[in-house]
Order: structure tokens, then sequence, then C-alpha cells
């Protein structure tokens, strides 16, 4: 595992910034910003316009910003929402991707996946839809070193958090070795965060609650001071 991501991280409770909803024109200066509040994970949102209707960025753009996140001793988060991610997993790794998760939904063979994932040097993640029945995944929780359990559809930031999740949180909190983290991604906030806090989430991505504030700085720290709480 990189350096930025010990064991302990995985127990930790950390807040995710997403960067898919701050400033692409000025990227690096948005990823600043929440560093400065003490963040050590940063989630990136890769999609294809095929697994989910929304296109985002690449490894061309995380090559760029990797080092800025790593420079500041903080582990870059890939949430890769495209089909056959398998084909991808080296070139994210290269541009220096710390943590990579796959949809189940995609990944008829999430032993090898998961494998290959390990062998590049990265934190293995799988990521469930809400609608998908945590069983289909139970034989390769073993595997993960952490479970993105999505709270609201794939695709955009800014929705609504879907209520129904919170059971499903707590059911696979208890299906998950506890050296794994369980990360919920999707209409976390004020409201949402210590809800999913007390059924066991650890990891919480935040995009628009943060970037869709007046003080991304500020507002990362509360939420981190709310899931600490
Ligand atoms: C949505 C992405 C999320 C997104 C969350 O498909 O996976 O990471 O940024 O956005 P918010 O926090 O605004 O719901
Ligand atoms: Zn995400």
């Amino acid at each position: 595992m990189r350096d930025v991501l010990p064991a302990e991280r995985f127990q930790a409770r950390l807040v995710a910034p997403s960067i898919l909803s701050a400033d692409f024109a000025r990227l690096g200066e948005e990823v600043d910003r929440v560093l400065d509040a003490g963040v050590s994970l940063i989630h990136v949102d890769v999609m294809d316009g095929h697994f989910v209707p929304n296109i985002t960025v690449g490894p061309v753009v995380l090559r760029w910003l990797a080092p800025r996140i790593h420079a500041r001793g903080a582990a870059v988060d890939v949430h890769l929402m495209i089909q056959e991610p398998d084909r991808y997993l080296e070139a994210f790794a290269e541009a220096g991707a710390d943590a990579l998760s796959v949809h189940a939904e995609v990944c008829p063979h999430l032993y090898r996946t998961l494998a290959a994932i390990k062998e590049l040097g990265c934190a293995a993640g799988v990521a469930l839809d809400p609608a998908t029945d945590p069983t289909t995944v139970a034989e390769a929780l073993k595997y993960v070193d952490y479970l993105l359990v999505m709270t609201v559809e794939p695709g955009f930031g800014g929705q609504e958090f879907i209520p129904e999740t919170l059971d499903k949180v707590s059911r696979l909190r208890g299906m998950l070795p506890s050296r794994a983290a369980l990360e919920v991604d999707g209409g976390v906030g004020r409201e949402t965060i210590r809800a999913l806090r007390d059924r066991g989430a650890n990891w919480f991505v935040a995009g628009s609650a943060i970037f869709g504030s007046d003080d991304p700085t500020g507002e990362a720290r509360i939420l981190q001071e709310l899931a600490d709480s």
C-alpha cells in the first residue's frame, strides 16, 4: 500500500472532498483549499458516458493533480464509474491513484479485478449502486480494502440522499472485515453525515456540500467535526 494510505486510515473517519463540484478551471487551487482543512483523502470521480450518463476526467488530468495532493500527505481516491474498468487500471495507477474502486455492476470477475488493483500497488475498492443487492458481493468482501456504497444514483453531484441506503450501510458494515473502510458517496452533508457514521460508515465523500459552499475549507472542517462528534 502507498505510504499516504497506511492501514490506520482505513479505520479512521475521513471526509473525502469530491472534486466533481469544484471549479475545474482552477482545480489545483480548489484542492489546496480542502487540503488546508487537513483532509487526507481527495475523491476523483471518473465517468465515461456509458456506465453513467455523464463524462468527467481521466488519467491525463490526474497526472497533474496527484503530485499536488501527495505533496501534502493526502491520498487520491479514484471512483471509476466506467464500463470495462480493467482496461484502465494501470493508467490510473501510473497517473497517481492510491485507491481505485470499480463498480460491481460492470465487473463480472471481481477476484481478478481486485487482485489486479493490488498488484498495481493501490488499495482495492468495490462500489455498489443504491439498488445493487449486497449479497452479490459477499464473496468478494474479504479481498477489498474498502467498500463504496452509493447513497445516490451515480453520475451527478448535488442529488438528494436516498434514505433507504442507511439500512444498507448497516448491513454491509456487518459483512465487511473490520480492517476495511466503508465509504459513502452521494448527498453527504451536515444533515446526513452523523446518521451514516452511526450506521458504520467511516469515509465520507462530499462534493456539493463542500465545493458548493462559500467556504470549502471551513465546510470540510465542519463535516470532519460532525463525523468525529
Ligand atoms: C456521483 C459521485 C459523487 C459526487 C457526490 O456519481 O460519485 O462522488 O461527487 O456529489 P454530492 O456530494 O454533491 O452528492
Ligand atoms: Zn464518487
